[in-house]
């Protein structure tokens, strides 16, 4: 792994550390929120629960983030076309001026929202590597429902698996196990970039919405994940961040990043591929 960036001239750390200058803090934490619970409602927000709900958030929003990101490395490396794409829009806007930091090479949230090809290549790793592993289970009401044209009793417990509406060839396209983020960008199909005429465009529109719309990385419906917006902000800012900032390749990364990318191996050798394991979180083995 090199260094893209160009060191800063100043002596200060690049990145802030604990001896920077403490900033006061403008919106309160989850902690102190759970603890504000406690404070406006102590018959229900006990001291067990505020520990139970602060060591929840630690576990549901760790290693389902870390799946996730290590999945848009994965897949990356795995297509360096796709990576050279990835650069070249960033580097291309960067020569624009379109960033603002241009000391760290932090992206801003706002900033990585107009960068289309990153975000087609973070959709297209969550569909092929959904980090829940299980189905997303729903218990049907005491009257029963119908569910597909089919009546279930109640009490069943029902469920869907992101690992296969994730690859509804109908949806998706026949090609559903090939890593191409192209298929979230309007056009896909054209060889070349050119201007879709009105018809196309809401055509094209339409295709990419029920895409979206069938994801289920997140979850769905009222139990949908809570941390969602979280880990966007964290995804959507870390990639073309750690990307403007680093010039990446397999050997090295695994290197670097061995328990992030554990099962990597050597991308051209034998243990190229991810062997995904099941389990509430669908993690990668060696
Ligand atoms: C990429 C990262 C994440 C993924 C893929 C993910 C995935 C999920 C999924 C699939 C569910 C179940 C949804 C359902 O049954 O419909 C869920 C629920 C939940 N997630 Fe996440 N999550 C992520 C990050 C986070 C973060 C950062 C937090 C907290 C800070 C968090 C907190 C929760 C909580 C509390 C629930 C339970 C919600 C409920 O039952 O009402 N998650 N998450």
């Amino acid at each position: 792994m090199a260094e893209r960036f160009p060191k800063s001239d100043s002596q200060k750390s690049i990145l802030p550390t604990s001896a920077d200058e403490l900033k006061p803090v403008s919106q309160p934490d989850l902690l102190s929120k759970f603890i504000q619970a406690k404070a406006t409602h102590p018959d229900f927000m006990t001291d067990n629960l505020v520990t139970t709900m602060a060591v929840s958030m630690a576990f549901a929003g760790s290693e389902t983030t870390a799946i996730s990101l290590s999945s848009v490395f994965y897949y990356l490396l795995k297509n360096p076309h796709c990576m050279a794409n990835l650069l070249s829009e960033i580097d291309t806007k960067a020569k624009e001026g379109y960033f603002k930091d241009n000391e760290t090479g932090l992206v801003t949230w706002q900033e990585s929202q107009n960068l289309p090809y990153l975000d087609a290549v973070i959709k297209e790793a969550f569909r092929l590597h959904p980090a829940p592993g299980l189905i997303l289970e729903r218990v049907v009401p005491a009257s029963g429902a119908t569910i597909a044209g089919r009546f279930v009793p109640g009490g069943t417990i029902v469920g869907c698996s992101a690992w296969v509406v994730h690859r509804r060839k109908e949806i998706f396209g026949e090609d559903v196990e090939v890593f191409r983020p192209e298929r979230w960008l309007l056009g896909e199909e054209q060889d070349e970039e050119i201007e879709l005429g009105k018809e196309d465009k809401e055509k094209e529109e339409k295709r990419i919405k029920e895409m979206t719309g069938t994801m289920l990385q997140f979850g769905m419906g009222a139990r949908t994940c809570i941390g969602k917006n979280i880990s966007l902000l964290e995804i959507y800012k870390l990639v073309p961040s750690f990307l403007r900032r680093f010039e990446v390749s397999s050997p090295l990364f695994l290197f670097i990043f061995p328990s992030l990318v554990s099962g990597l191996g050597n991308m051209d050798g034998e243990r190229s591929e991810w062997r995904d394991g099941n389990g509430l979180m669908a993690n990668r083995f060696d």
